[in-house]
């Protein structure tokens, strides 16, 4: 296809800029009062935001509407607009990926916060929505200094469940209440209209890729034709959760549909998915865009659409409002005039995605006049939000295995060796959807403030091609050292957008170095793992050589500080893998493309993630360890729950087997759940609650457990904290059944906080 070359230009990691003329620039921006064409009603800030808008897309000629379906808009000098790209992003900082964004002048860099995968790690809801407030921050200095757009797409938050995908580093990871938490608390820092005017956002956040989107290239399956075939009961359980709690609870400025099928029909053209469920039943406050160039995808890949106007048609009619791509601008003025879409229609799509400008000011004249207006260079890479760069990375990283070794002694130690094809690495630490950071801080260098370093790489890269002069240099070193850190994993170069893994062991000869460094060291050994996705690491945790492993995400620009500060105890750890790492069976037995949660004992399938997954793990979800210890104490908790027969929904032998959770009975039901918390060590530290529901077994298919709610709780070294959930019953005990409705069943329901276990039965009462 012509056009398989454009896509991959278009979603290419490092992404050229555009030259010249596109690329917006400062004191250039609609309703200028300067260039005299602000005395348009659309530039009447005293004016509700619906007429303005309805004011200026009444001014459009069709061909002027179709150039604004489209991310890179076509000025009208006449109505004194200037050009704008829509396209820009913001997933762990202010990126440069897009055309929407470029670094230089006045401001070179921005914060690198690790990325999403790390910082889910956390499980700290505040810290998530601290980084999209000064990721907003930065971003709209950079507007104003004529450097960013205000339209970010960003997070991510596809459910991560598969290990191989090789964007699972961008999302939150496989759990759906995490990630809606995630989604919800970003887009809130992000778009800072929490509290505040709906009407005013700071910049606009994107969730992305609706929906069931997370097979890029794996084993010739391309996600530019992949077909997600994807039950009711997932969808509603799993792939859509974190889409809807963005839109309701996050009220996100914009969704973005994915380049895949689902159940055969592209979900840019699908008007279940757009204007059904997105616009329909979760009303978004936005718009919809296309991910970059899929309209013209799914003609040209999925050959869906007779022809380019009826594949424009379709998208418009589904309910997309804006085209990142040239399609829609190349084909829509036929569409109409073939009566394909009505002008209408367009104009509802135009009204979506000024309302959101208007909404940023961006209608209101000079942005230095407006809220944010005096946000500039000062305000990017401050010590303040590099310092929280650090604080995430730290808060993110999981141990896995500690010997008692950990944390080092720095004054114990006269020389460490710092081994690894990861051990000195800058830009793998910022992983994709990066930008350019303030400043690197390398793992070596990180250790190196603490004690003497000896470095010695290893291999060449991750890919580890077996190399005997540089392996026999890393044993050299390690065993002329008092201790060892080895620093592997993986980079771009094996998990990336368009790139997933076929394996989960390390590559190449990563673990020959690793036994070999480990086998020749004198002192404590240290792994530490920094990828995206897990790996099978069995050799390492059964190696007694070994004597800590972490796993440290992709960690940002502070990674290599976070990590010494980890090792050398500085930092007490309390991440927790917000991902099942599987053993590589799971890689070689388990099709990608099988997008069921649920397993299938008549195929052998073993279903997907904590929640199903039967077989054996290497690490599970919420496995952490911490330099102290934590005991849970049962404070209160009820036992029964009781409801009216006339709430049953399903009957099974004369007795009720599930209440509907839309039945008035079942509204406003609360249960308390209190839990103690004591660190028993001697230093303080965090500490995640996961509390988890097993509802009880029944016919509908439901999870071995879920996580319900979660909490992050700091205790003091001898102290104890109390812990208080509220669980609304009807919400939090449910479980979703076949057809994709939400149910409370009946019987025991036996909830988990670490090693406690409390039952909790729903009951009928007649
Ligand atoms: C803006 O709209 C308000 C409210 O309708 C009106 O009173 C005012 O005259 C308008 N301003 C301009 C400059 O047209
Ligand atoms: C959560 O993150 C915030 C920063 O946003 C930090 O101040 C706080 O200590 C963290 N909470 C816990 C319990 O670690
Ligand atoms: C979504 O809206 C449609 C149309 O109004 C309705 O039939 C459907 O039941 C709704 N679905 C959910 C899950 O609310
Ligand atoms: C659409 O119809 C108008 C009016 O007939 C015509 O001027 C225009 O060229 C047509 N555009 C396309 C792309 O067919
Ligand atoms: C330092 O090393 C000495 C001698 O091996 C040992 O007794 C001591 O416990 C170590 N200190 C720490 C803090 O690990
Ligand atoms: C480590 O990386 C930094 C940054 O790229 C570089 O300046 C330094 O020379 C490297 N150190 C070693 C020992 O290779
Ligand atoms: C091994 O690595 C060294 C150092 O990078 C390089 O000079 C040498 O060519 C490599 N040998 C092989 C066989 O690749
Ligand atoms: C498969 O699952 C069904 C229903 O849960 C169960 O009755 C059956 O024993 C299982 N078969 C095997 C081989 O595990």
């Amino acid at each position: 296809m012509e056009n398989f070359v454009l896509v991959l230009f278009c979603i290419g990691i490092g992404m050229v800029f555009n030259g010249g003329s596109l690329v917006q620039s400062a004191g250039s921006f609609p309703c200028d009062p300067s260039t005299g064409l602000n005395s348009f009603p659309f530039c009447n800030t005293s004016l509700p935001i619906g007429d303005r808008v309805k004011d200026l897309v009444g001014r459009l000629t069709l061909q002027e509407k179709v150039q604004q379906l489209v991310d890179q808009t076509t000025a009208i000098p006449r109505l004194g607009i200037p050009v704008y790209l829509w396209w820009s992003e913001a997933l762990h900082g202010v990126s440069n990926v897009g055309h929407g964004t470029k670094f230089g002048g006045s401001i070179p860099g921005a914060t690198s916060f690790p990325t999403v995968i790390l910082t889910a790690a956390s499980f700290n809801t505040s810290l998530w929505k601290e980084i999209g407030q000064v990721v907003s921050t930065e971003a709209r200095a950079m507007y104003n200094a004529g450097q960013a757009g205000l339209t970010f797409w960003s997070p991510n938050v596809n459910i991560f469940r598969d290990p191989r995908w090789g964007r699972g580093q961008e999302t939150p990871g496989e759990d759906p209440l995490v990630a809606s938490l995630y989604a919800t608390n970003y887009v809130q820092g992000l778009q800072e209209t929490n509290g505040g005017d709906p009407n005013r956002l700071k910049v606009a956040a994107c969730c992305k890729h609706y929906t069931a989107y997370d097979v890029d290239n794996w084993k010739g399956f391309q996600r530019y034709t992949f077909d997600a075939i994807v039950s009711q009961q997932d969808l509603e359980d799993t792939y859509d959760v974190p889409f809807k709690s963005c839109v309701l609870n996050g009220n996100v400025a914009s969704v973005m549909c994915s380049y895949n099928k689902v159940n055969g029909i592209p979900t840019c053209a699908d008007k279940n998915l757009l204007a059904g469920t997105i616009r329909g039943n979760w009303s978004l406050n936005g718009y919809i865009v296309s991910d970059c160039d899929s309209v013209s995808v799914y003609y040209n890949q999925q050959h869906y659409g007779a022809t380019p106007e009826d594949a424009a048609a379709d998208a418009i009619n589904a309910g997309l409002d804006l085209d990142c791509g040239s399609f829609l601008g190349q084909h829509t003025e036929a569409a109409v005039n073939e009566s394909k879409v009505t002008e209408s229609a367009v104009d509802q799509a135009l009204i979506n995605t000024f309302t959101v400008l208007m909404r940023l000011g961006r209608f209101d004249g000079d942005p230095a006049q407006q809220p944010y207006g005096n946000l500039g260079p000062n305000d990017v890479c401050t010590n303040d939000n590099q310092q929280l760069a650090l604080e995430a990375a730290r808060e993110g990283i999981v141990l896995l295995k500690n010997d008692g070794s950990l944390p080092l002694a720095a004054k114990n130690i006269s020389s460490l060796a710092v081994i690894g094809p990861n051990a000195n690495v800058t830009n793998t630490m910022i992983g994709n959807y990066a930008g350019i950071p303030c400043k690197y801080t390398t793992p070596f260098q990180g250790l190196s403030a603490y004690t003497q370093t000896l470095y010695a790489p290893g291999c060449a890269n991750v890919a580890c091609i077996a190399n005997d002069s540089l392996i026999a240099e890393a044993v050299q070193t390690a065993s002329s050292a008092d201790a060892t850190v080895l620093i592997v994993g993986g980079d771009l170069s094996l998990e990336a957008e368009s790139l997933d893994r076929t394996s989960l062991l390390l590559p190449g000869q990563q673990q020959q170095l690793v036994t070999q460094v480990a086998d020749a060291s004198k002192g404590p050994v240290v792994l530490v793992i920094m990828s995206g996705g897990p790996f099978d690491i069995t050799f390492a945790k059964d190696d007694n050589k070994i004597s800590g492993i972490l796993w440290v995400g992709y960690p940002g620009e502070a990674g290599g500080a976070a990590i010494a500060d980890v090792i050398f105890g500085a930092y007490n750890p309390g991440g927790k893998l917000p991902v099942t790492w599987y053993p590589e069976d799971f890689a070689v037995n388990v099709p990608m493309t099988n997008m069921n949660m649920r397993p299938d004992n008549t195929t052998g399938y073993p279903g997907r993630t904590y929640r199903f997954y039967t077989g054996n793990t290497v690490y599970s979800f919420g496995y952490g360890l911490s330099y102290t210890k934590f005991n849970h104490n049962l404070v209160k908790a009820p036992e029964l729950v009781s409801l009216p027969l006339d709430a049953c929904s399903q009957m099974k032998s004369n007795s009720c087997e599930a209440l509907s959770v839309t039945h008035t009975k079942c509204q406003g039901l609360s249960l308390e759940v209190h839990v103690d918390v004591n660190n028993a060590g001697s230093r303080d530290g965090s500490h995640v609650l996961f509390l988890f529901s097993a509802p009880p077994s029944s016919t509908l298919e439901t999870p071995q457990k879920q996580l319900i709610q979660f909490r992050k709780v700091h205790v003091h070294a001898g102290a104890t904290e109390r812990v208080l959930f509220n669980l609304d019953v009807c919400k939090d005990l449910s479980i979703v059944e076949q057809t994709g409705t939400r149910m409370l069943p009946v019987g025991s329901h036996l909830l988990h906080i670490g090693d406690l276990q409390h039952s909790v039965s729903v009951q009928i009462s007649n």
